[in-house]
């Protein structure tokens, strides 16, 4: 995803880590940035609306990962994905049918540019979220995920079983173990 302007200033690492208020003390052209990679989200999510908005990121508590090419445009430049989590308050049942007030961390936006999808970019991003947060794959909660995202999540991490809920999000098997719960 290309720019009319160089992009590197706002991206120092392949992946570039954000949160909200880093975005809120941020140049007027990040805004347009982050509103551009949410709506090609949208697109490919064939969404209403999109999931990612600089502006209500900005007041969020949610942090938000830009992967980059800087040598793409013409050492202009372009932004390859990103993904967006942050924690939800969730009721969550459990396989007992149990319901569970939990805080987990989401996924709730992820997006590889179309030019290169299934070239393994997403599984780097998304390992090195992992990594950053120091959490495993089955502790986390992910919203609506599309059929790709459960394609990859069971290509590159092997889960298949999730636990059935009456909301939105995608939980699996593994998600409850040694974890405090609140009936
Ligand atoms: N059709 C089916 N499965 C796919 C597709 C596709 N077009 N693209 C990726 N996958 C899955 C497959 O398991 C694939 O393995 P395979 O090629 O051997 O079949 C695997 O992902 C590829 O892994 P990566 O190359 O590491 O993933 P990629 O860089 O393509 O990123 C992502 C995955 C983010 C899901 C990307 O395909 C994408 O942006 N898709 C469109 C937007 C989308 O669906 N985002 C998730 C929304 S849900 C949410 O954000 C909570």
């Amino acid at each position: 995803m290309e720019f009319d302007l160089n992009i590197n200033r706002f991206f120092r690492n392949p992946v570039t880590k954000f949160k909200g208020q880093d975005i809120a003390r941020s140049d007027p052209e990040l805004w347009k940035i982050v509103d551009h990679v949410g709506e090609a989200s949208r697109v490919a999510q064939n969404l209403h609306r999109p999931v990612t908005v600089a502006h209500s990121f900005a007041n969020s508590n949610q942090t938000l990962y830009i992967m980059t090419d800087s040598s793409a445009n013409k050492g202009n430049g372009a932004v390859l994905g990103m993904l967006k989590i942050g924690p939800k308050k969730l009721f969550l049942l459990d396989r007992k049918g149990q319901q569970n007030e939990l805080d987990p961390l989401c996924v709730l936006d992820f997006y590889i540019h179309e030019s290169c999808q299934r070239r393994g970019l997403g599984k780097v991003l998304f390992a090195h979220f992992l990594e950053d947060e120091n959490i495993h794959v089955e502790k986390i909660a992910i919203d609506r995920p599309s059929e790709k995202f459960l394609g990859f999540l069971r290509k590159h991490y092997g889960l298949t079983d999730f636990i059935p809920q009456v909301n939105n999000f995608v939980i699996y098997e593994g998600f409850f173990d040694n974890c405090d719960r609140q009936a």
